[in-house]
């Protein structure tokens, strides 16, 4: 994809990874961008750059605009690699360029690619003068790293917050107004449900931190998908909302099934939910992706999570959802859990064990059914449905 201008003198120089499908385990579906922006000043500054195997398209999106030898700054917003892994071509090529970081954004290039790069380190409230621009650095440690940052250029108020504010979401368009705001918001929940939710106390203090600091941005040009240009603020708020726990009248019922059992209680639990006038979302792990379960249950108040009895524990891929999802620590939902066994148990046993360790509120006690769920077990669900409905 070529270059586009974002505001006068600065471009989007990244690419569009239209076939990614898989990035370290989120699921995705609709690929991803690595956006990067060349700055055109007194000093010409790259902001970022873009995944290795994207290189030689931000060597030409670059060269379309400019000559490598006028870059005279490499801001480095954060060294995971789908960012920083372009840095050795660039770096080589851009010979006049000062690599800029924070003191961990330099530890990490150097753990990365090497001690080779010049290297200035910034921190909060520190300046660069290009010319009729200035950079401002704001330190955003766990934003997603350790060593993560953001540049905000003046006088155009565009804030750079790299990961923070951005969708896996590839598109021939660069902005806000030029997409379908559903996918848009859809991928921006997703996106902070599977990589940001363990930060959301981190992202309530640094919004109001970065409001101090005067940063009021009329855009936001983050470092994955769409450009916020019409109304930026949305996203902020929906950030807030977000980190703050805040859901709706929702119930996820998350769960597995072997011969049925556990699959008839989870659908009596979601009648029972939904005759409250709750929004139920009914989802099996082997046939729901994991990315799209966790952004479910960003937004619902309470989760309902069943699994049968496999070896007198829980079924392996409530494994792999419970250990995703307490290391994610959605805060202020409601948790109960349910399933079926035939002659010891332990999922429920398991399931509730692990939850209660990682500071979930979990109702007790679950329901437990012995092989196949009989008439009354099932109304016994349909009430338990109810009952965590008039809760929520
Ligand atoms: Fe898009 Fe934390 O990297």
């Amino acid at each position: 994809m070529t270059k586009v201008a974002i505001a006068e003198d600065i471009f989007w120089v990244g690419a569009v990874d239209w076939n990614l499908r898989d990035f370290h385990g989120y699921t995705t579906n609709r690929g991803t961008t690595y956006n990067a922006y060349l700055i055109l000043d007194q000093k010409t500054v790259l902001v970022d750059t873009v995944k290795y195997n994207f290189a030689t398209e931000l060597v030409k999106n670059i060269e379309d605009v400019t000559d490598f030898e006028k870059i005279g700054y490499i801001i480095v917003n954060h060294v995971e690699m789908d960012h920083s892994s372009a840095l050795p071509m660039i770096a080589e090529k851009a010979k006049n360029a000062t690599v800029i970081a924070s003191e961990k954004g330099k530890d990490s290039i150097v753990c990365h690619y090497g001690d080779h790069f010049r290297i200035q380190t910034v921190k909060t409230g520190d300046m660069l003068k290009l010319g009729d621009r200035t950079l401002t650095f704001v330190e955003a440690p766990m934003l997603h790293w350790p060593d993560s940052m953001m540049t905000y250029v003046t006088p155009d108020k565009i804030l750079m917050p790299n990961d923070a504010f951005g969708q896996h979401l590839a598109s021939s368009q660069r902005f806000d107004d030029e997409v379908d705001e559903h996918i848009l918001m859809d991928e921006a929940a997703k996106y902070f449900a599977n990589i940001l939710m363990p930060l959301a106390p981190l992202i309530t203090r640094k919004i109001q931190e970065v409001t101090q600091l005067g940063v009021a941005p009329t855009m936001i040009a983050p470092s994955h998908g769409i450009i916020w240009r019409s109304n930026p603020s949305r996203i902020v708020n929906a950030y807030l909302q977000w980190s703050e726990g805040k859901a709706k009248r929702k119930i996820s019922i998350v769960y597995d099934t072997m011969w049925g059992s556990t699959d008839k209680m989870a659908h009596a639990m979601a009648d029972g939910a939904a005759s409250q006038g709750v929004e139920v979302k009914l989802m099996k792990l082997r046939a729901t992706d994991l990315s799209e379960i966790i952004t479910q249950i960003l937004d619902s108040k309470a989760v309902i999570v069943g699994s049968p009895t496999l070896n007198n524990q829980m079924f392996p891929t409530l494994g792999h959802f419970l250990t995703y999802i307490t290391g994610l620590r959605p805060k202020g939902k409601v948790w109960s859990f349910f399933g079926s066994y035939g002659w010891g148990g332990g999922a429920v046993r398991g399931m509730t064990e692990m939850a209660r360790k990682a500071g979930f509120e979990v109702r007790e006690p679950g329901i437990e059914v012995k092989f196949v769920p009989n008439a009354e077990d099932l109304q016994k669900c349909v009430e338990f449905g109810k009952k965590i409905a008039t809760e929520i």
